[in-house]
């Protein structure tokens, strides 16, 4: 069945006729204990949603649809580790390498290795070819095997080891490496080739380049084994790389590239910070699964999240979502949920293969916080367009300095509040705005948001944080009926550069080429690559 079919959906269709021009602070008005009845919590994390443009009988109907919508059934089904990555015949089980104690042998092992490999990297028992010690350590991947995990790295500062310095190298642009080599020494760097397939593009062109860089100094093939470690599921490829078997972190087909942090891709998170804080990272996550697995839907933080993602995409039309943590250490968090969601379901064709006639993923963006108020908050306020935001605080600062966190979380709440409310001319009047200013002071609001309360950022925490939108991501594309682990939409492109890599080098003719693409490159080959 189509989704826009089922009961409950026909009935939102419905109700959002009635709700959709109500303001803001009209459903305020109407009920004093808004917080108290559109906020949850999972122990110290609060999600507050009172400021969403929803009413108890949206959010009733939402359960419906997830009822309709058998999300229990799918998440059984994902857990068995029935196939749900139905393209590409692949189970779905990254829950299972952050189940502890509970987790399958093979991802114990892996862990174990893990855990070995980053005490000998920070004892320095590990050396490199010339008996140096480790200082940096190079991940080179991209996507899913460079997003999760740098974005981990750059949250969890506050943690990391003093004697060790984590890069990431991910494009294609030699601007990437080459400006990050120039400030390294390769007898004490170790490079990790992060690739679930080791074909990718971008990254087998890093490893190359870093492996020429390497054996420049070394001069002696012995040297890979001491500077080059993987982590894949592509075993036969990282031999044939020629990294030794020792050290390949391994992990499987069933974990999705943007799910991947949780595994060996979490190495440079590990190195970073020690593996007992990745532990707890993964520890966090664990948590969420058992809070989504087995709270009931009403007091469900994931499947709350993805039922108002739903209502604002298809029922309210705001195409546009911010997410604007209040951290600075959370700066890279948009973009690692950039890949989550609209990677996961920025699709068009359902699980039967229909094109669907509904919304699907919304464009996701977003910057810290204030930062992003000084350059398109603006728009937010004033621009007209429909936007629902993500706005995320921490009770403590992980850098606390005097009088700086207090000034921060006001900042936060003051902007979600603004756009809530916003501001009538009558009270710009009142507040003593010169007439020929009010239309220019006048502020529409009834902006959505959600703010999501962290007691403070931690690994436990940051664990929380992502499987929290993960398994909103999950709920997503069951309600819509997406496949959201796969990704046929990246392959187009790649498919093209292949073709297109020849005909620039001038080694292929343009002729079949659209005119755009043939007049690009005659002008592009004049500086000849
Ligand atoms: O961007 C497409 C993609 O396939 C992602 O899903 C993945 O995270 C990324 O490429 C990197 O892939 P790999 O880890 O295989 O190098």
């Amino acid at each position: 069945m189509q989704v826009p079919l089922r009961p409950a959906w026909l009935a939102l269709a419905e109700h959002a006729r009635g709700i959709k021009h109500r303001h803001l602070r009209d459903l305020f008005a109407a009920d004093t204990e808004r917080f108290a009845h559109f906020s949850l919590r999972h122990g110290p994390l609060l999600l507050d949603y009172s400021k969403q443009r929803l009413a108890q009988p949206t959010i009733s109907l939402l359960h419906q649809l997830a009822e309709q919508a058998s999300w229990r059934s799918w998440v059984e089904r994902m857990r068995a580790g029935e196939a749900i990555n139905h393209t590409e015949g692949r189970a779905v089980r990254h829950a299972d390498l952050r189940a502890g104690n509970a987790a399958p042998p093979e991802v114990k092992a892996v862990l174990g290795r893990m855990a070995s490999f980053c005490e000998q990297i920070h004892s320095g028992s590990w050396r490199g070819f010339s008996g140096e010690r480790i200082t940096d350590v190079v991940n080179l991947g991209i996507g899913g095997s460079d997003l999760g995990p740098r974005m981990a790295v750059h949250a969890l500062a506050a943690f990391e080891h003093p004697d060790l310095n984590v890069h990431f190298v991910s494009n294609l642009d030699s601007a990437d490496l080459a400006s990050t080599l120039t400030r390294l020494n390769p007898r004490s760097t170790l490079f990790i080739v992060a690739s679930k397939t080791f074909t990718t593009l971008e990254t087998m062109a890093n490893a190359h380049t870093a492996r020429q860089w390497v054996m420049a100094a070394a001069n002696d093939d012995r040297a890979i084994a001491r500077h080059f470690v993987a982590a894949s599921t592509n075993l036969p490829a990282t031999a044939e790389f020629g990294i030794a078997p020792e050290n390949v972190f391994e992990f499987w087909d069933w974990v999705g590239g943007r799910f991947s942090l949780w595994s060996a891709i979490g190495l440079p998170v590990a190195l970073a910070v020690g593996y007992r804080n990745f532990e707890q990272l993964l520890a966090g996550a664990h948590d969420i699964d058992e809070h989504f697995f087995n709270a009931p839907a009403e007091a469900n933080l994931p499947l709350t999240m993805a039922l108002i993602a739903l209502w604002n995409t298809n029922f309210l039309e705001a195409h546009s979502h911010g997410v604007f943590p209040y951290s600075h250490s959370l700066a890279l968090l948009p973009s690692h949920l950039q890949q989550l969601e609209m990677e996961s379901n920025g699709k068009r064709a359902n699980r039967d293969g229909l094109a669907v006639d509904y919304s699907t993923n919304p464009i996701l963006w977003g910057e810290a916080g204030t930062n992003g108020q000084h350059s398109f908050f603006q728009l937010l306020h004033q621009g007209g367009a429909l936007v629902a935001s993500d706005f995320i605080a921490l009770g403590k600062s992980d850098f606390p300095l005097p009088g700086h966190h207090s000034g921060l979380l006001a900042s936060c709440l003051a902007q979600s509040s603004a756009l809530a409310f916003g501001q009538t001319v009558e009270e710009a009047r009142a507040a003593g705005i010169p007439e020929h200013l009010l239309p220019f002071r006048r502020f529409p609001g009834n902006q959505p948001s959600t703010t999501l309360v962290l007691p403070e950022l931690t690994p436990f925490t940051l664990g929380q944080l992502i499987a929290l939108y993960e398994h909103k991501v999950f709920c997503l594309g069951v309600l819509w009926n997406l496949n959201s682990f796969d990704q046929w939409g990246v392959e187009l492109g790649k498919q093209l550069a292949g073709r297109l890599a020849p005909c620039i080098r001038d080694e292929a003719p343009t002729d079949s080429l659209d005119a755009s693409t043939r007049g690009l490159i005659e002008h592009l080959r004049q500086f000849r690559h």
